[in-house]
């Protein structure tokens, strides 16, 4: 059977482009480069990766009655994501991200909310009928939605997995219930605890810090090329990344704490869980784009027997 998991999240068109460098203020500089609007938003694309994977994905967000709107939920359905909590709005467009991408695939990202302010406690809770196995929340969504819907899962003992990105230092961590995953990038860590993770040590120090911030069973903080490290509380693990061509890390946490989740639920191993998460980022590195780079399970399992990777 497979593994149900609600996305409670985003889902944004974004505007990319492929620029050679970031200009100065009060400088245009001539691009040669392309650009693109990609389906993506940070919930979109962790909704995408549990359905391409093999999961079972509901995905609650809110986009505009607009072109982009029409285009995400087309999309979606032709992945065959369960749609029945996507509600659309009057009230606001589509959600909007600039996403700048420089020749070594680090992206900078602008994100106008747009429809995605509107997702309120009603939507959330409504999305929770549906029974999951687990709740898959980012921060880019109102904070009351975010509650509802923690506290809702909380109280019919759903697993909660918090990707915590973008960063928002000020959410009320301490409303939150218990989570089983909180899983912040190297950025994010540094915003919330103030210890850049740039050495396994100042991970561990910075995981310390975070169960102080947020209750979890488990913090995974994504080091990007240095792979994942795991802290229950008491120990503390580290899982490699896979060496690949960076063409564009737009989407790689969303897919990896995707991924990290579906795979948990089905084997209930974390460590296994992240290196199958590695897996997934690497592929989604070396690919353009948000939605666009996202692997099925074919293309997972070809890697990791190419790569021998052992899970
Ligand atoms: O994490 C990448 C995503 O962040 C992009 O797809 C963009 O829409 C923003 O939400």
């Amino acid at each position: 059977m497979k593994k149900r998991i609600l996305v409670v999240s985003s889902a944004n068109m974004d505007f990319v482009m492929n620029v050679s460098r970031i200009p100065n203020a009060g400088e245009t500089v001539i691009e040669s480069g392309s650009y693109k609007l990609i389906p993506g938003g940070k919930g979109a694309n962790s909704a995408l990766a549990v359905q391409r994977l093999g999961g079972d994905c509901v995905f609650c967000a809110k986009i505009g009655r607009d072109a982009n709107g029409e285009a995400l939920r087309k999309l979606f359905a032709a992945e065959g994501l369960n749609l029945s909590a996507l509600r659309s709005t009057d009230s606001a467009p589509t959600g909007l991200a600039a996403v700048t991408v420089e020749a070594d695939g680090s992206n900078r990202i602008s994100v106008f909310e747009g429809a995605n302010r509107y997702l309120n406690a009603d939507d959330a809770e409504e999305a929770l009928l549906c029974y999951p196995d687990a709740l898959f929340m980012h921060f880019e969504i109102p904070d009351e939605a975010i509650l509802t819907a923690a506290h809702f899962a909380a109280k019919k003992d759903i697993p909660i997995v918090i990707d915590a990105g973008p960063a928002k230092p000020d959410f009320p961590f301490d409303k939150l219930p218990p989570l089983e995953i909180f899983s912040p990038n190297e950025a994010e860590t540094e915003a919330y605890t103030g210890i850049n993770p740039n050495s396994a040590e100042n991970a561990l120090r910075a995981a310390v810090m975070l169960q102080r911030i947020v209750k979890s069973h488990y913090y995974v903080i994504k080091l990007g090329g240095r792979g994942a490290l795991v802290y229950d509380g008491k120990y503390y693990n580290i899982a490699p990344s896979y060496e690949v061509k960076v063409v564009d890390t737009t989407a790689a946490g969303d897919s990896f704490t995707a991924a990290l989740t579906l795979e948990y639920l089905r084997s209930g191993n974390i460590m296994r869980s992240c290196r199958y998460a590695n897996a997934v980022g690497a592929l989604v590195v070396g690919r353009e784009g948000a939605s666009t780079s996202i692997p099925n399970e074919k293309q997972l399992s070809d890697f990791i027997a190419m790569r021998q990777i052992e899970l």
